[in-house]
């Protein structure tokens, strides 16, 4: 087996080394590209998942097995590091198309590459390798790591930051509520500095990765929201570990029924509803650890503002401010989110769709408030000018939540920024540049 996947690495660095010298598409890199996959194939008939990782200058399997590589292996190693890539794993599923993809992703040049590379390839529509950094042990070298200010990653050692005591909630195990309040100071500290960046990776992210990047995204934007309400750092803290917290009810209801396309019966729809009050009963336990507000936020984020919605409770009761709060933000980044039940919003639309729940299902100040700060058009979107160019949005106008300053990056790459607001040509935006479709081909670009 260890034979198997050492030829396989082998023949896969060896296909990187051709495609860089030939180009990703020529006829030796392809036929390169078909050998490494063939062994590729090899291991993963034994195996379901082969996950590789950097360590200094090694390759690592499995955290045991190290290879005694050449120097011209070593050139790759260094290669895919300067890419911030420590691991991959290659699933099952693997099809020769997948891997010239990524032969060819990897072969771009290293400025090239804006954003996170695991995120970009997964836009590229690669699915059954997945590239990122080495997972960090526990959560204090997390935030040490975040401190590094490598901002690019910030976003996905966060993620894998809260993985570890949100899966141990999940599974009702002992939960260091220390390391976990670190993880959120943390991102908090990040945050006044970082937002933009973190804020413009939740837009790019926003298409179904599954229930943690929701958290993820929902704490961030809650701790954003907060700290402009003029809420202290101490309770802007409380509140982005709540909405951490929000969902983890869902995590327990089968993700058949949560994934489902089209009606749910009123079975499945009671089971969805459930997710509130389990997800309360399980975070009770964990209230020495982390605090009354998220048994109070998980109980509270569906009912409404004019006192509807879920749980029904045998008496009506006004939501907490952080449930208000934490609800918004899950609204907005529910509806951001790809889904398989709904087609993609684009963000003026669900600035329209929640603007029609002011005083039902949001109280309406804050509701006006929460869209002045983050605009109709979230920095971070591509968006498509009236005057037929391409920018991205780089800074709301609190007096014009439709008018933000977008700098411009098609076809001219000059950092041009529009004040929309100031426009004289009264430049407007036409529409919203899905980065998983039209917006593609820009992403390089912001
Ligand atoms: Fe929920
Ligand atoms: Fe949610």
């Amino acid at each position: 087996m260890i034979e198997k996947i050492e030829t396989s690495l082998k023949d896969l660095l060896t296909s990187l080394q051709t495609g860089k010298l030939y180009g990703a598409r020529h006829p030796i890199t392809e036929k390169s590209i078909a050998k490494a996959y063939s062994s590729l194939r090899d291991v993963l008939t034994e195996k379901a998942e082969l996950v590789i990782g950097i360590i200094g200058e090694e390759l690592v399997f499995e955290k045991e097995v190290f290879f005694d590589l050449s120097n011209f292996l070593k050139q790759m190693v260094i290669h895919l590091k300067e890419r911030g890539i420590e691991r991959i794993a290659f699933n099952r599923a693997l099809e020769l198309s997948e891997l010239n993809k990524f032969i060819e992703f990897l072969t771009l040049p290293k400025e090239e590459l804006k954003g996170e590379p695991g995120e970009l390839l997964k836009l590229a529509g690669v699915n059954n390798i997945s590239i990122g950094k080495v997972k960090v042990s526990s959560a204090t070298d997390s935030a040490g790591q975040a401190q590094a200010s490598d901002l690019t990653n910030l976003y996905q050692v966060s993620l894998e930051s809260i993985s570890s005591p949100l899966t141990k909630v999940m599974n009702n195990e002992v939960l260091d509520g220390l390391s976990l309040k670190l993880v959120v100071s943390n991102i908090v500290n990040n945050l006044g500095t970082y937002y933009e960046q973190l804020f413009k990776l939740a837009t790019l992210k926003r298409y179904d990765v599954g229930t943690f990047t929701h958290l993820l995204n929902v704490s961030i934007l809650s701790m954003h929201f907060s700290s402009r309400l003029g809420f202290s750092k101490d309770v802007v803290t409380e509140i982005g570990l709540a909405a951490l917290f929000h969902d983890i009810g869902k995590l327990h209801i089968s993700r058949k029924t949560i994934r489902k396309p089209g009606q749910l019966s009123s079975q499945e729809f009671a089971q969805m509803e459930s997710h509130t009050v389990l997800g309360a009963r399980l975070l009770m336990q964990y209230v020495d650890a982390i605090g009354i507000m998220p048994v109070v936020v998980s109980f509270e984020h569906h009912l409404k503002y004019d006192l509807s919605g879920y749980p029904r409770a045998p008496f009506k009761h006004k939501q907490h401010i952080v449930s208000a709060i934490v609800s918004v933000c899950d609204v907005y980044d529910a509806l951001s989110q790809r889904r398989s039940y709904k087609t993609d919003y684009p963000p003026d639309m669900i600035h329209g769709i929640m603007m029609r729940g002011s005083g039902t299902g949001f109280e309406p100040a804050l509701l006006d408030t929460f869209f002045k700060i983050i605009g109709v058009w979230p920095v971070g979107s591509i968006v498509a000018l009236s005057d037929k160019r391409v920018g991205v949005v780089v800074e709301e106008n609190e007096d014009n939540i439709f008018l933000p300053l977008v700098k411009v990056v098609f076809p001219e790459h000059n950092g041009e920024v529009v004040n929309l607001k100031e426009s004289k040509d009264s430049i407007k935006i036409e529409r919203y540049l899905s980065p998983w479709s039209e917006g593609k081909e820009f992403l390089h670009l912001i």
